[in-house]
Formats: C-alpha cells, sequence, structure tokens
C-alpha cells in the first residue's frame, strides 16, 4: 500500500521533550495516525528491528540508543506517505536537513536524530507489521 508508511520518535525527543510538538507537526501536515504506541524497545529487539544494518560500524552505538529510553511508534497514513514522511523529516543528518522539517527542529546529531522513517512501501509494512497487530490499526477509506 503506497499510503501508508512506519514512523519512530526516538529516545533523544522524548528525553528532550518533543514528543507533543512531533506529534503536532506529522498532523499539521495531514498525516493521519491509524496506530499509536508509547513503548521502550529491548535491546534484542533494537537489533531485529535495525538488522539491515547488522553490519555498519555504528549498529552498536544505534541499537544501544534506541533502546535506551521510551520511543513512540507509529502508523501513519497520506498519499504516498513514504516519500512524504522522508520530505517532512529531513536528511539523515540534521546539519544537513532542510530548515522546518523535523530533524532540523528537533535532532541533536547524526546517531539522535529524533524521528525513524521507513525507506520503501515494502519495509514500511514490514515495520507496522513488528509493531502493530491489524486489530491495533484503524483502517480509514
Ligand atoms: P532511520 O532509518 O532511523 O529513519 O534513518 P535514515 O533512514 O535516515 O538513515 P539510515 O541510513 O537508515 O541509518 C539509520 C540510523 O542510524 C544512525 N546512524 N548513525 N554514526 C553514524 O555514522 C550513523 N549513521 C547512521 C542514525 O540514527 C540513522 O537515523
Ligand atoms: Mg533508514
Amino acid at each position: 500500500m503506497n499510503n501508508q508508511t512506519f514512523a519512530m520518535i526516538k529516545p533523544d525527543a522524548i528525553k528532550n521533550g518533543h514528543l507533543g510538538k512531533i506529534i503536532n507537526h506529522l498532523l499539521n501536515d495531514n498525516f493521519t495516525i491509524i496506530g499509536l504506541k508509547f513503548l521502550k524497545m529491548s535491546k534484542d529487539q533494537a537489533k531485529t528491528f535495525y538488522s539491515i544494518h547488522s553490519d555498519k560500524p555504528f549498529f552498536e552505538e544505534l541499537t544501544t540508543f534506541m533502546s535506551s529510553g521510551n520511543i513512540a511508534v507509529l502508523a501513519l497514513q497520506k498519499e504516498n506517505a513514504v516519500s512524504e514522511w522522508r520530505k517532512t523529516i529531513g536528511a539523515t543528518n540534521p546539519q544537513e536537513a532542510d530548515e522546518g522539517t523535523i530533524r532540523k527542529l528537533y535532532a541533536t546529531s547524526l546517531g539522535e536524530n529524533a524521528v525513524h522513517g521507513a525507506d520503501s512501501d515494502e519495509n514500511a509494512q514490514k515495520e507496522i507489521d513488528f509493531f502493530f497487530t491489524r486489530r491495533e490499526l484503524i483502517y480509514t477509506t
């Protein structure tokens, strides 16, 4: 489905008190929330979630950080949701992110960059399924 994506609000953004502002930002950008949970990942969960990066030098740092505190996970709906959400969050490195993007506004560093966005329709569905059962999602028309 090309109208759904998966998003996370990462531990740095929660610790820095940006949860409400980020949710407000995405609603203002006309994303519809079809699933929302507040939780803390275990280290093993973080490793599974980011397994695509298991051979990268930053894998240990990334999974330790992602399991270090509370996060919010969201299933979002909008036309072309994956690319629209990537536009809304901005570049991975906040120093390279466009003005007005979530990472420009709220991220602190390349590693602690406030939010996650799925990078393809296929991965969006996998990531939604990682955190949500069908009954936990609201299907809009
Ligand atoms: P994400 O998956 O979290 O939405 O980020 P992304 O697609 O923009 O970037 P990706 O290449 O998938 O990297 C995943 C996350 O790993 C951390 N990272 N650290 N220290 C480093 O060199 C480095 N590079 C990437 C970032 O937190 C990035 O979001
Ligand atoms: Mg990525």
